[in-house]
C-alpha cells in the first residue's frame, strides 16, 4: 500500500488531536518517560538516524535501515514496536516480527517520496515488457525503500531487498542468479552500486514507469541492469556543483555522501555509504579533520554537535531535510504511546498476510547475506 492509499484507509490515525499542540516539551517528555517505564520490555522504540533529536533521545536503539530491520527480526519480546522512521521501515518491521507483536508509526503520513515512485501495477507492467525483451534472464532487486507489495513481487520472483549498506553484496549475489537485474526504485543507488562492480554506463538502462519506455545507449542485449526511474527528493539536492564549490573554497575538506545522491555527485565525492557508514567514518576520523556531508539535515546536524573537535558542514549549504522523517516529532510520539496504553490502535501498521508471506522471502534473502 502506498502512502496515499494508506491515508485513505486510515484518516483517523493520520491526524493528531489538537490538545497535543498545547502541551509543553517538559509535559510530553514526562509522559513519554512514564509510559516507557510502565511498559518496560513490552515496548521497543527503534529510531532511524534521520529522526529529530527530540525523538531519538527516547529511542531504545538507533540505526540505518539494515540495522533496524535486523533488530526487528531479532526482537521477540516487545508487544509494541513504535517505529520512529518512515512507513516502509514500519512495514518491514511488521513483516519481520511475530503475529503477536504490533508495529506503530507515530504519524501515518510519514511516507517516503522515493518508495511512492514505484507502485505494484507499474512494476507488473514493466516486468511483462522486460520479459518480452529479455525472456527469463532478469532478477528483480528492490531497495528496502519500497512498498511491501513491491517487496512481495520481488520475493515471488526469486529476488531480494537491499539497503544502502549491502547493495554491492546483494548485486554480486544477484548476478550469480541471473544475467541481468531490474533494480527498483532508486536509479541512483542502482547506478552507483553497479558502477562499483565495474558495469559501464552503456550497460545500464533506465525504465521510465510513466511512459513505459526503456532508455539505453548501447546494444539492448548488452544491458546488465535496468534501473527504475525513481530517486530521493532529498538526496538529489546534493549536486556536482556543490562538490565543485567545496573543492574550490575548502579544498582540504573530505566529501562524504549517501549513495542515493546522483551518480555525478558520488563520482566526485571522496566517500559514499549508508547513514551508518557516514557516522562511523566521522567517528573514526582524526580530531581536526574537515568534512562536508551529503545527507539528510537531522543527521548532519547531530554529527556536527557530536564532533566539536572536527570541522563539519553540509555539502549543500541549504540544509536538506526529509520532510516525511520530520513528521515524527515529540507530540506524535507522545500521542502514539498514549493511544497504545488506551488500546486504540489507529497508528497500527499491518501488512496484509497475502503480501507479507512473499515480502518476507525478499527480506530473508537479504538478511541471510547481510
Ligand atoms: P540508510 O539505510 O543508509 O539508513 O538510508 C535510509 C534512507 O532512507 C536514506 O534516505
Ligand atoms: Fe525517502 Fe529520501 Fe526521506 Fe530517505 S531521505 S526516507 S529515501 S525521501
Amino acid at each position: 500500500m502506498n502512502i496515499l492509499e494508506m491515508m485513505k484507509t486510515n484518516i483517523a490515525g493520520a491526524t493528531i488531536p489538537e490538545q497535543y499542540k498545547s502541551l509543553s516539551v517538559k509535559e510530553m517528555e514526562e509522559r513519554v518517560s512514564e509510559i516507557k517505564a510502565r511498559l518496560g520490555k513490552r515496548l521497543f522504540i527503534p529510531g532511524h538516524h534521520y529522526q529529530k533529536d527530540e525523538v531519538i533521545k527516547f529511542a531504545d536503539a538507533t540505526g540505518d535501515s539494515l540495522k533496524l530491520a535486523q533488530l526487528s527480526a531479532e526482537n521477540t519480546d516487545a508487544e509494541f514496536i513504535v517505529f520512529c522512521g518512515v512507513h516502509f521501515m514500519a512495514e518491514t518491521a511488521d513483516i519481520l516480527t511475530t503475529e503477536s507483536q504490533k508495529v506503530f508509526l507515530p504519524d501515518m503520513r510519514a511516507g517516503c517520496s522515493m518508495a511512492d515512485m514505484a507502485d505494484i501495477n507499474q512494476t507488473q507492467t514493466c516486468w511483462s515488457e522486460l520479459q518480452e525483451i529479455f525472456g527469463d534472464t532478469i532478477l528483480p532487486l528492490t531497495y528496502v525503500n519500497s512498498t511491501a507489495a513491491i517487496k512481495a513481487f520481488v520475493g515471488k520472483n526469486g529476488g531480494a531487498t537491499v539497503t544502502s549498506s549491502n547493495a554491492k553484496k546483494m548485486l554480486q549475489w544477484a548476478f550469480t542468479q541471473k544475467e541481468r537485474i531490474l533494480f527498483l526504485p532508486d536509479q541512483h543507488l542502482g547506478r552507483n552500486t553497479a558502477q562499483t562492480l565495474g558495469i559501464p554506463l552503456d550497460k545500464m538502462a533506465v525504465w521510465d514507469p510513466i511512459h513505459h519506455t526503456l532508455g539505453y545507449k548501447g546494444k539492448v542485449e548488452d544491458i546488465k541492469i535496468i534501473l527504475w526511474k525513481g530517486h530521493c527528493s532529498v538526496h538529489e539536492n546534493f549536486t556536482p556543483t556543490n562538490v565543485e564549490n567545496i573543492r574550490k573554497t575548502k579544498p582540504e575538506m573530505n566529501i562524504i555522501v549517501h549513495p542515493e545522491c546522483p551518480y555525478e555527485t558520488v563520482a566526485l565525492a571522496d566517500y559514499a555509504g549508508s547513514t551508518a557508514y557516514i557516522i562511523e567514518m566521522i567517528e573514526k576520523a582524526p580530531s581536526g579533520s574537515k568534512w562536508a556531508i551529503g545527507t539528510e539535515m537531522n543527521l548532519v546536524q547531530r554529527i556536527i554537535t557530536q564532533h566539536p573537535d572536527k570541522e563539519i558542514i553540509s555539502l549543500n549549504p541549504h540544509l536538506c531535510a526529509c520532510l516525511t522523517m520530520n513528521r515524527i516529532d515529540l507530540p506524535h510520539l507522545t500521542w502514539s504511546l498514549e493511544m497504545i496504553e488506551r488500546r486504540e490502535l489507529t497508528q497500527h501498521i499491518k501488512v496484509p498476510d497475502e503480501i507479507a508471506q512473499y515480502a518476507i522471502f525478499a527480506l530473508n534473502r537479504m538478511l541471510q547475506r547481510a
